[in-house]
């Protein structure tokens, strides 16, 4: 997996190929220069998750499975936020750290580790995102375990992943087989691609 989203993002930065497929199947005109999010969210979804996590300013937030830090770093952008990025991919992590620092983004650090095993202290945490990674995780219930560890009491993990049809990604690098079959909480009704909840 962390070798594969090496590969990833290493392309990612020098590849106008990658980036060309990516903004025309996936991103949206709504995805500015420089943002590089590896997700299907729409940008009003991405505000959800935000608002969702409830964050006061000066509270520090941990992005799970941050990737290239696209959403980190859009996220420590407004004012007050701090967040802690961490991802399997040591490229991701670099990636990002170096974003970070080309968008003048200072309070964003990022770090190298499987969830399950966040490098972040108990209780430090007043919300933790993870957007279309967990559907990756081996040992969900250890990584969400963690989650619980992290996070200050009554705070909130807020996240999204996505639904693999394995007849179709069969044979395919880095996808694997997720033994989840169904994300959707109770309330959601499926649109032809997307679950959509209403709650
Ligand atoms: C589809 S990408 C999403 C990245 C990022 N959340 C975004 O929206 O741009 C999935 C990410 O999950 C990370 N990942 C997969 N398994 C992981 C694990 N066990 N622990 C931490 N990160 C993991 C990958 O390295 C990859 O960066």
């Amino acid at each position: 997996m962390a070798l594969g989203y090496d590969a990833v993002y290493a392309e990612w930065l020098r590849s106008p190929t990658l980036h060309g497929i990516w903004q025309a199947t996936a991103a949206g005109e709504e995805e500015p220069p420089g943002f590089e999010n590896l997700n299907f969210l729409t940008r009003g979804e991405l505000d959800r998750i935000v608002a969702e996590l409830d964050l006061r300013s000066g509270e520090p937030v941990m992005e799970l499975a941050c990737g290239a830090g696209g959403l980190s770093v859009w996220l420590a952008q407004r004012p007050g936020i701090a967040v802690v990025g961490m991802d399997l991919s040591r490229v991701g992590v670099r990636v990002a750290a170096r974003r970070a620092v080309a968008q003048s983004v200072r309070d964003a650090v990022f770090v190298v580790g499987a969830a399950g095993a966040a490098p972040v202290a108990d209780a430090s945490m007043a919300g933790v995102m993870s957007v279309d990674s967990l559907q990756y995780v081996p040992n969900k219930l250890a990584a969400l375990r963690d989650v619980t560890r992290v996070l200050a009491p009554s705070r909130r993990m807020v996240f999204t992943a996505f639904e693999l049809e394995p007849a179709r990604v069969v044979g395919l690098p880095v996808l694997g087989v997720d033994p989840v079959a169904d994300y959707a909480p109770e309330g959601c009704h499926k649109s032809v691609t997307r679950r959509v909840c209403t709650r």
